[in-house]
């Protein structure tokens, strides 16, 4: 037996939802707590996501304790920690338990652990993140799946990355929050989530300042102390519903917003054509069925979001043209438009691009999310199609969005879990 989704299409949805915190904030700062060498760490806002079990079982395996409080708050106690490998198979459940290597590395000087695992989204090295570990003094064994990293000590350092890598810059930062000196991170990550990590830091008594910028610097610390934190609200899951809005919505109400991490997604609306007003913290979008076709190029933030390319898709069938989306940062990102085809959208898909020609009718069909933005791309597909829309692999889709099917049926769409053979 499996558990699927299933949508029936064409219910026009009205209301208001609320977005949850944002996903990659939290699986950064999950690891990122274990750095508190006294106290614990209270972070709230975090979403009810299958990322965050797997991360607490993670912290349970090296004896943290954690508690998972009513109101999206997590306690996290490391004060009687141990060190041992981590070979938990939770690892290997999601892409983010790398984490662990930076946060075990600064605060232990040594981490034992398996080879990540993660969504497939084409090849994902961590060369830029190990080269940052080497540059700090640390050394590096890989064997049998699994890594070994150590260091007599850690000493703060120069580091360029080639690219400007989101989670090297995360795994930099939390190794070097207690290496001897000055590090400086250039060519580093400027996403929302980098600020949200090193604000936690800087809370607990980190020294990191830069962050949301190209260079980051940080300057080595005794200790850390436990904090209080509240998430940045997921820009990915907003950037989701306002898509959702935009294909499938009467009007619709997007709650716990902050625009400006979302303003390539909402330019390229706009261009679009999509009637929208947008608040402080909240957006006000408007379904239309007269759309213009738009060139979409990823790009690291502030360009528009690799992970936002998925869910748009499937609106871009409704555009009057030909659309392209180009992918630079996961060239093979493009399994969601093979499962867009069998719902009837007209794509070619080339060499890191997929061109959408439309307007073309959805129709429902069973369909599988190959990774967790390709699910959230076919629950906006489903909703916009004629029929009923059955997708597979959904722990996909639990992995990253809080109770999406649940949100969207308080907006009044027909959509529901099901055991099927
Ligand atoms: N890269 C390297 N070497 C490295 C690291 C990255 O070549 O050592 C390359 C990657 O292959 C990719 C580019 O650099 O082409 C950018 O990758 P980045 O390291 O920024 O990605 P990430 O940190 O592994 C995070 C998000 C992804 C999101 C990307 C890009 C988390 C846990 N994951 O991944 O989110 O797509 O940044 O913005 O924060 C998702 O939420 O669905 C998701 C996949």
């Amino acid at each position: 037996m499996e558990e699927v989704i299933k949508i029936e299409g064409g219910q026009k949805l009205k209301g208001s939802v609320r977005i949850s915190g944002s996903k990659n904030a939290t699986v950064a700062l999950i690891p990122a707590s274990i750095l508190a060498t006294k106290g614990k760490v209270n972070i709230f806002g975090v979403p009810n996501i299958s990322d965050v079990g797997h991360l607490s079982q993670l912290l349970r395996s090296l004896n943290v304790d954690v508690i998972q409080h009513d109101n999206e708050h997590l306690e996290i106690d490391p004060s009687v920690m141990v060190n041992i490998a981590l070979d938990h198979p939770a690892v290997t459940k999601l892409r983010a338990s790398y984490y662990f290597m930076g946060a075990l590395l600064g605060r232990y000087k040594q981490v034992n652990m398996k080879m990540p695992g993660g969504c497939y989204l084409g090849p994902r090295p961590i060369d830029l993140h190990l080269k940052g570990f080497e540059a700090l003094g640390a050394q590096i064994e890989y064997s049998q799946g699994s890594y070994k990293i150590f260091a007599k000590e850690l000493i703060g350092a120069k580091i360029y990355l080639d690219i400007p890598s989101v989670g090297a810059t995360i795994n930099i930062m939390m190794a070097a929050v207690f290496a001897k000196g000055r590090t400086s991170i250039e060519n580093a990550a400027k996403e929302p989530e980098i600020i949200d990590v090193a604000t936690m830091l800087n809370k607990m008594g980190a020294q990191i300042r830069g962050a949301g910028t190209n260079i980051i610097t940080i300057d080595g610390v005794e200790e850390l102390v436990g904090c209080t934190h509240e998430i940045i609200p997921d820009r990915i899951e907003a950037g989701t519903f306002i898509v959702i809005a935009a294909a499938a919505a009467d009007e619709m109400v997007i709650e716990n917003v902050i625009p400006h991490h979302l303003e390539a997604l909402l330019s390229k609306l706009e261009e679009m054509g999509v009637p929208m007003t947008i608040e402080i913290d909240k957006v006000t979008v408007r379904g239309s069925d007269h759309l213009k076709d738009v060139d979409i190029q990823t790009m690291p933030y502030p360009g528009f979001p690799t992970d936002l390319q998925q869910p748009l898709t499937p609106l871009l069938t409704r555009a009057n043209g030909e659309s392209t989306v180009k992918e630079t940062i996961y060239i093979e990102r493009f399994k969601h438009c093979i499962e867009l085809q069998r719902m009837g959208a007209n794509i070619n898909i080339i060499p890191a691009s997929a061109i959408i020609h439309g307007p073309s009718r959805l129709y429902g069909d069973k369909v599988t999310a190959t990774d967790l933005r390709c699910g959230a791309s076919l629950v906006v597909a489903g909703l916009m199609a004629e029929g009923v829309t059955e997708i597979h692999d959904i722990y996909h889709i639990d992995r990253g969005y809080e109770n999406l099917d649940g949100k969207l049926r308080d907006l009044g769409a027909n959509i529901w879990r099901e055991n099927v053979e």
